[in-house]
């Protein structure tokens, strides 16, 4: 193997990768939304970059940056929009990673004026959105396929069902037991489980280094 090879060991390499919160309308002013910053999954996309793979950033709304020459920014709104991008991009990439915090409820309906207010109750019917990873699973060829998955309780078991019944490679755990990881943090701490439910635990760190962990896991696996 050449020097260039094992430093660039994604060279030639196609990913895809969601990251941010997504949006889902109430009227043409208020949406539903969460506090995903979008910091994990940029990190991800430098990360892999760095490795000499070609990125296609799929983020919904988020004030992060990124410039590489490798990374591609898709830039969506709401979940409806993120499930197409990522579908219009996964036939020709190599591995998937969808680190978004999607959006589980949409508005039933999306009110063309703007919701007057009243002295009475409001009720906002919801409907589910599509399932982004779960349907790429589905479909899923040669691409390594990971989650991620974000637990308050039963943290392994719950990540683990998600693993198999979305048709993962493996799985990212974000443990939110530990303060300092989680949405507006620095900082994560995770469990990587894969395929053979094999679990390997990482110390709290900073999410760069936690982006970097990640990818080297993957590159075991696909090479
Ligand atoms: N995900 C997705 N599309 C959705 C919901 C989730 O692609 N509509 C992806 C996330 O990007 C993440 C994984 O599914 O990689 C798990 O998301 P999470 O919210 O932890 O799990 P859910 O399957 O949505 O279940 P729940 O929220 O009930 O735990
Ligand atoms: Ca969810």
């Amino acid at each position: 193997q050449s020097d260039i090879e094992s430093k660039l060991p994604l060279k030639g390499k196609k990913l895809l990768l969601t990251a941010g919160p997504t949006y889902e309308a109430i009227d043409p002013v208020r949406f539903i939304g969460n506090h995903s910053s979008g910091k994990m999954g940029f990190a991800i996309a430098k990360a892999a970059a760095n490795l000499g793979a070609e990125v296609f950033l799929v983020s919904g709304p988020s004030n992060q940056h990124i410039k590489h020459s490798l990374v591609h920014r898709i830039n969506v709104v709401s979940a409806e929009e993120m499930y197409k991008a990522s579908h219009k991009y996964f036939g020709e990439v190599d591995i998937a990673i969808l680190s978004a915090a999607v959006a589980d409820y949409k508005p039933k309906n999306i009110a063309t004026q703007k919701i007057k207010k009243k002295d009475s109750s409001l009720e906002i019917q919801l409907t589910p959105t599509k399932d982004i990873l779960a349907s790429l699973g589905a479909i899923k060829k040669h691409q390594f396929l990971v989650g991620f998955a974000l637990e308050t309780n039963n943290e392994l078991e719950n990540a683990k069902s998600k693993l198999t019944k979305k048709n993962l490679d493996a799985i990212v755990l974000n443990s939110l037991q530990d303060k300092g990881a989680g949405f507006a943090t620095d900082t994560n701490k995770i469990t990587i489980i894969d395929k053979g439910l094999n679990e390997k635990s990482f110390e709290l760190k900073s999410k760069t280094a936690v982006a970097e962990d990640i990818m080297n896991e993957i590159v075991k696996r696909i090479s």
